[in-house]
Parts: C-alpha cells; structure tokens; sequence
C-alpha cells in the first residue's frame, strides 16, 4: 500500500429534522475506522471521511474529514475521488433525508407530525461513473435477505471491483460489533467467505483483496 492515496467512508450519515433532531442509524463507524487503520499501518496515504461516531483515530497517514449529513459526505467523496487510487465505501449512508429541515424545535401536540423524506444521491454510484482503468472501488452490502443477489447487483449497478458482504442474520457481524463475518464477491462471481474474525483482521483480508485487484 505504499505510495497509495485510499479514500474510505465510515460510520453513519445524520439527516437533520429540526435544530435538535435527526434521523441516524446505528453504524459505529468500527469497519470504517479498521480498515483506515490497517491501511495506514501498510503505508498508505489515507482521506477518511467520516459521519459522527465515537472512535478516536490519530495516525500520522489518516486525514480525517468530519461530515455529518449524506449530502456532505457526497460532496467531500467527489472533491477527494479523482486523487485516489482506492475508494472503499463503507458508510452507512442515510437513503432518505427530509425535504425541508424545521427551522425550530418542533413540538408535541395532538396531530402527527409528518416529514416528507427525499432519497440522498448514491455515492458509490457517482464514484463508480466518474472511476478510471486504474482505480480500485470498493462497496459494502449489509442485506437482511436475498444476500448475494442483492450484492451482485449491487456490484453492478455501482460499478465496484468487489462488495464486501455481511449479513444481520450472522451473529457478530454488522453494526457495532467488534467482529464480523464477511462474504467478498468480486465482477468474476468469485465469492470468498471469511470466519467470523475481529473488525481489525477482517480490514486486513479486505486490503489483502485490494492489492490484488492494483497489480
Ligand atoms: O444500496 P445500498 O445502500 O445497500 O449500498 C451499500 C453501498 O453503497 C455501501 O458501500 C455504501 O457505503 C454505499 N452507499 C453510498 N451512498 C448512499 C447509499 C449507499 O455510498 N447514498
């Protein structure tokens, strides 16, 4: 990884409602972070840009971005991308964000309240147009059914050299965990699957995957 630029995405994406509200997920960023990590421990030069998490990283080779909204994180991934040789999506990005965010706390009262949400721009799919011959592209896929036909068309449709693959059903994999338990499906249909193994050696079997694909 020495004399590569990697960009990574992690944790999870905040949507503002109104001034004190959002809607979020439960993404701790933990995938995200390792794989940052692991790669600046390789002597890769690293852009993470990253939503709110709760994770301390202070490596000499990580240049942390903090965003907080899937509309930052869209807009700092397209600045940063066309420097990079690797991309590794790994956020969990909000698919919806409210059309309008209330300018004040809103109150409780007898009626619903009712927010129109609108989808947020795929980033990994505006990577994957904008991506050349000699970049590598890296997407995540955590599916709670149908796992490896919504990951190959995901694949696909996003462009990516290979999808990382954890599924709810496994237990100690997905979100907050230290552990994971991965499939790699790559554009040959080659699957890999990997022991449930802690976040840390599960971003070292992704980066080993990733010089692969660079040589
Ligand atoms: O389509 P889905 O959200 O399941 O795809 C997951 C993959 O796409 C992950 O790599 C995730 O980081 C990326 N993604 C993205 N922007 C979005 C939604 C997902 O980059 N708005």
């Amino acid at each position: 990884m020495r004399n590569k630029k990697i960009l990574i995405t992690a944790g999870p994406t905040y949507e503002k409602i109104d001034p004190v509200r959002f809607i979020g997920n439960f993404s701790s960023g933990k995938m995200g972070y390792a794989i940052a990590e692991a790669a600046a421990e390789q002597g890769a030069e690293v852009i993470l840009i990253s939503g709110p998490t709760k994770i301390n990283i202070s490596h000499p080779n990580i240049n942390k971005i903090d965003i907080v909204s899937a509309a930052e994180m869209y807009n700092e991934t397209i600045d940063n991308f066309p420097d990079v040789d690797i991309a590794v999506m790994c956020a969990a990005v909000a698919d919806f964000t409210p059309e309008t965010c209330f300018e004040s706390k809103q109150k409780r009262g007898e009626e619903d309240l009712i927010i129109r949400l609108k989808p947020t721009k795929d980033i990994a799919q505006a990577v994957g147009k904008l991506k050349k011959e000699s970049q590598v592209l890296v997407g995540f896929a955590l599916e709670t059914n149908d796992e490896i036909k919504n990951a190959e068309k995901k694949l696909e449709k996003k462009n990516l050299d290979f999808i990382v693959l954890n599924s709810l059903n496994d237990k100690g994999a997905g979100f907050q965990t230290d552990t994971n338990k991965i499939s790699i499906i790559k554009r040959n249909n080659t699957k890999i699957n990997y022991d449930l193994k802690p976040k840390t050696e599960v971003a070292e079997d992704i980066i080993e995957q990733i010089t692969k694909c660079l040589s």
